[in-house]
């Protein structure tokens, strides 16, 4: 049976027991910021154990795509090294919501394995959590499992709960024992069943675990019941596929016979069992998927463990000789295999291809140079790899510190990772002293705790009267008061002032009361949730806590702020259509001048291309709709068709901005009434900024009117310069341009003769000395370059000669020597330059038969040239 029917059968078996078949969702969590990745199956229903989300039905089964790399459940590190561990794998689950529970789990789980895919009953083993005597119960007395094939696992993980057969999601959320079904691959190969000392080998493998998910885990490890007791099952489709294709090792099923073919000419290995082959066949899934999701390579979380596992791929790679780019050349086989299942897969085939080519010619720079300093660094370090080089490694040659390891384990070393942490801690103390801003709105804990949030009044106004301070900070300190001229950050209970976040600027303005005025340059959200006023106060008595003030925020300064973020949702809106869906927010500024908006894109972004998303985003600016502002649930948002920012953290409401059809974000910010309040909106910058992220600039509204009278008034002056009309300029200039290329070419050629005939008088007036010819003479105007083809053409036509050129032009002199036939070994072309040179503050030296240098031109420069051939003839006669 091939994968692919695998997977249908397994759906249809379940969609026949009334259970709803549910797409896969992303490896990216949608909303749970305790989660790196998609680890099983169960992790898009989390909320629904926990009883916060509900769903139209209560039995689902899918076939979810996982990673298993980085975080909790981490396999990246036995890739290659075992028959059946995966970075990226299927998992195929059925589910329960409170509806059937133990009874019937096992029930459909031993139906489907012993009647559908009629697998031998004495082949399979079972575990259940030792103080499960119901699962048991089920196990022997209803499936007829015999009693030597069920195996007890208590807590074998060194804590109460921590067991193989007690599962949970992550270190805190649901959880429940399990019971696990085990394949028996036969005796020819090696290992013990589970739960006896020689489990781990590659016999008896775990196909199907089934979860009784009862718990919810608190940070301090309490369990406390589930609202409905459910059932999360998952079986690993590549284990399952692996022991109907009667193979022993996942890496032999179809999906991996061709993925590894290709790898293996790709990097022209002929043993396709080599394990090296296992491993980019491995990743080629996981980094494709991942990019799929919208994480590219990076510095740090998700996109940190992309780029450690592109790199290890790459690493394999080289172990086989490339040692020019393939990685990426292996989507395309992906896609063959997996793009109909997938077909966001087949949809981003190019932009992952891509990704991975950007990240392989960064790597490829380093890679050789670091696997040479291992090899240094091996050789001399015994049997463990000091902390230091490992550092080195990872900070010069972009060697993730799990790579180092793993190439260290091939030879039988290890790594010093305690030395490696110190290291990177001592670079981390670096870059903080180094930062100088540390201070610049940090909320005294104290203080924190005595107030509430600052209350936000600006969506709906700009001013307000009769704020209360409820706190002054200065360089991380609570203070009491300001005095006249000094400056600080006000807290105030309430406050029209935005403070920056989500991109937008903070605004600026004034805080007044009779006594004074606060002049505010900038507002900072302090400690999460507290607007600190960054200004300096004048009065004529000091600003105490406690006092009143009437807020006036800077009305022009914050229209353009929110004529620049509505336009920038408008921009991103149209990105996406106009390049594509991979288009995902990487970082914007929103500030009263211009916005910058930073996004995922692998190539710049074409006049054409940026002349369609100016268009979009004006046509919808013309359209004039209004800008609606809804509040509600995350969950219900993202069904509303808000964008929201991956990595991002959101609390249970959420704000969503919507402008007509056309733009639909999450946003905390402050927004147009109207779309056509943005007036004009006007591209002025694109370039790169990192691997993978491109840059766009605009202005708009009032300062779009000014760039655009800007570029009038350029025009205008072009135009006059080229006396001509500002629709014939651009003609004229090309005619102008055309007309210097032809004057410069034929400029060129007079220099050429007229050196030409220079040489020529000057051959004839050498004077000769002892048999050697010599010349010595200043030409006016020729460069280094022009001078060196006449000193070739003199020793060309005196032969056996000593010649000497100084150009002149602009107060400088450029020399060139040469020497040539029997002058050669008697006089050094480097002598001759560094006689005259060093006598016009200048210098030079070179070959024996050919030097330059310079100087200034001084009054010296005639009698030196003159007083040559003597100087020449003590020279020849020395
Ligand atoms: N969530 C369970 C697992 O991943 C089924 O093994």
């Amino acid at each position: 049976m091939k994968t692919a029917e695998i997977r249908s059968a397994f759906l249809d078996y379940f969609r026949s027991k009334d259970h709803t078949i549910v797409p896969s969702s992303s490896l990216v969590p949608a909303s749970d910021p305790t989660l790196l990745f998609t680890n099983s199956g169960m992790v898009p229903f989390k909320n629904v154990f926990l009883g916060s989300e509900k769903l139209p039905y209560v039995r689902a089964a899918d076939v979810q795509r996982c990673l298993r790399a980085g975080g909790k459940h981490n396999d990246l590190d036995s890739v290659g090294y075992t028959a059946r561990h995966h970075t990226f794998f299927e998992m195929l689950g059925n589910w329960s919501f409170g509806d059937y529970f133990k009874r019937d789990a096992i029930r459909y789980a031993w139906e489907l394995l012993t009647d559908v895919f009629k697998l031998p009953k004495e082949k399979l083993w079972v575990t259940v959590y030792h103080t499960d005597d119901e699962a048991y119960g089920i196990w022997h007395n209803d499936m007829g499992v015999p009693a030597e094939r069920i195996v007890r696992i208590g807590d074998n993980k060194g804590a109460p709960y921590a067991s193989d057969n007690f599962w949970q999601m992550a270190d805190t959320g649901p959880c429940g024992p399990c019971t696990e079904i085990f394949y028996d691959h036969g005796e020819e190969i090696a290992g013990g069943p589970p739960g006896s000392p020689d489990e781990d080998g590659d016999r008896y493998i775990e196909i199907w675990n089934l979860v009784f998910m009862q718990f919810d885990r608190a940070p301090d490890g309490t369990l406390s019941p589930l609202p409905a007791p459910c059932v999360d099952t998952g079986m690993g489709l590549e284990r399952l596929a692996a022991v109907l294709q009667h193979v022993h090792s996942n890496y032999e099923i179809d999906l991996f016979a061709h993925l590894i073919k290709v790898a293996a000419q790709l990097t022209k290995t002929q043993d396709l069992g080599n394990k090296s082959l296992r491993v980019i066949a491995d990743h080629i899934r996981a980094c494709s998927f991942l990019i799929v999701d919208g994480v590219l390579p990076s510095n740090e979380g998700r996109g940190y463990v992309l780029r450690r596992i592109i790199r290890r791929a790459l690493r394999h790679g080289w172990m086989l000789g490339v040692r020019g780019d393939f990685f990426w050349k292996m989507v395309q086989p992906l896609v063959e295999e997996m793009g109909s299942a997938y077909p966001e897969l087949a949809a981003k085939q190019t932009f992952v291809e891509d990704a991975l080519r950007m990240e392989e010619q960064r790597f490829g720079e380093t890679l050789e140079h670091g696997m040479r300093l291992f090899d240094e660094v091996a050789a001399k370090s015994g049997k463990t790899v000091p902390g230091e080089d490992a550092f080195r490694l990872y900070d010069t040659y972009g060697f993730p510190v799990d790579l180092t390891a793993d190439i260290a384990r091939e030879r039988g070393l290890s790594v010093d990772m305690a030395g490696f942490e110190q290291a990177m801690e001592q670079q981390r103390d670096r870059a903080r002293a180094a930062s100088r801003f540390e201070a610049k709105g940090q909320m005294p804990a104290e203080l924190a705790s005595q107030l509430k949030p600052t209350e936000f009044l600006g969506y709906e106004t700009i001013s307000g009267k009769g704020s209360k301070v409820v706190g002054i900070v200065r360089a991380g300190k609570q203070i009491d008061q300001l005095g006249e001229g000094e400056e600080g950050l006000v807290i105030l209970d309430r406050t029209p002032f935005y403070a920056e976040s989500g991109g937008q600027v903070g605004d600026a303005g004034t805080l007044a009361n009779g006594a004074g005025r606060l002049d505010v340059a900038d507002t900072l959200k302090m400690g999460g949730v507290f607007f600190g006023h960054a200004g300096r106060w004048h009065g004529a008595q000091p600003l105490r806590t406690g006092d009143s003030l009437d807020a006036l925020v800077d009305g022009a300064r914050r229209q353009s702020i929110v004529l620049n973020h509505s336009a920038t949702h408008l921009l991103h809106a149209a990105l996406r259509k106009v390049l594509g869906e991979h288009v995902t927010q990487k970082g914007s500024l929103v500030a009263p001048e211009r916005l910058r908006f930073d996004f995922s894109h692998f190539k710049p972004v074409s006049r054409d291309e940026l002349a369609r998303i100016e268009d979009l985003v004006n046509a919808e600016v013309r359209r004039n709709a209004q800008a609606e502002v809804h509040h509600m649930g995350y969950n219900e948002a993202i069904d509303f068709g808000a964008m929201a920012l991956f990595g991002e953290k959101y609390g249970d409401e959420v704000r969503v901005l919507k402008m007509g059809e056309f733009s639909t974000e999450l946003c905390g910010g402050t927004h147009v009434g109207r779309t056509g309040d943005i007036g004009l909106f006007k591209i002025v910058g694109e370039a790169g900024v990192a691997s993978g992220v491109r840059r766009i600039e605009a202005v708009t509204g009032a300062g779009a009117l000014a760039y655009v009278a800007d570029e009038e008034q350029r025009l205008g002056e072009l135009s006059q310069l080229l006396s001509t009309s500002g629709d014939d300029a651009v003609e004229k200039l090309r005619q102008l341009l055309d007309k210097q290329k032809k004057l410069e070419r034929e400029l060129e050629s007079l220099r050429a003769k007229a050196a030409g005939s220079a040489t020529a008088d000057l051959a004839s007036s050498a004077h000769n000395v002892d048999g050697i010819k010599v010349v010595a003479a200043r030409l006016e105007g020729l460069d280094a370059k022009a001078l060196r083809d006449s000193v070739d053409q003199l020793k060309q036509q005196l032969a056996d000669c000593v010649v000497l050129l100084a150009g002149a032009a602009d107060g400088r002199v450029s020399l060139v020597a040469g020497v040539h036939g029997k002058a050669l070994g008697r006089v050094k072309a480097g002598d001759v330059v560094a006689h005259v040179a060093s006598q016009i503050e200048g210098k030079g030296g070179g070959r024996p038969d050919m030097a330059q240098g310079g100087g200034n031109d001084t009054a010296q420069l005639p009698a030196l040239l003159a007083g040559l051939p003597g100087w020449i003839g003590t020279r020849l006669a020395g």
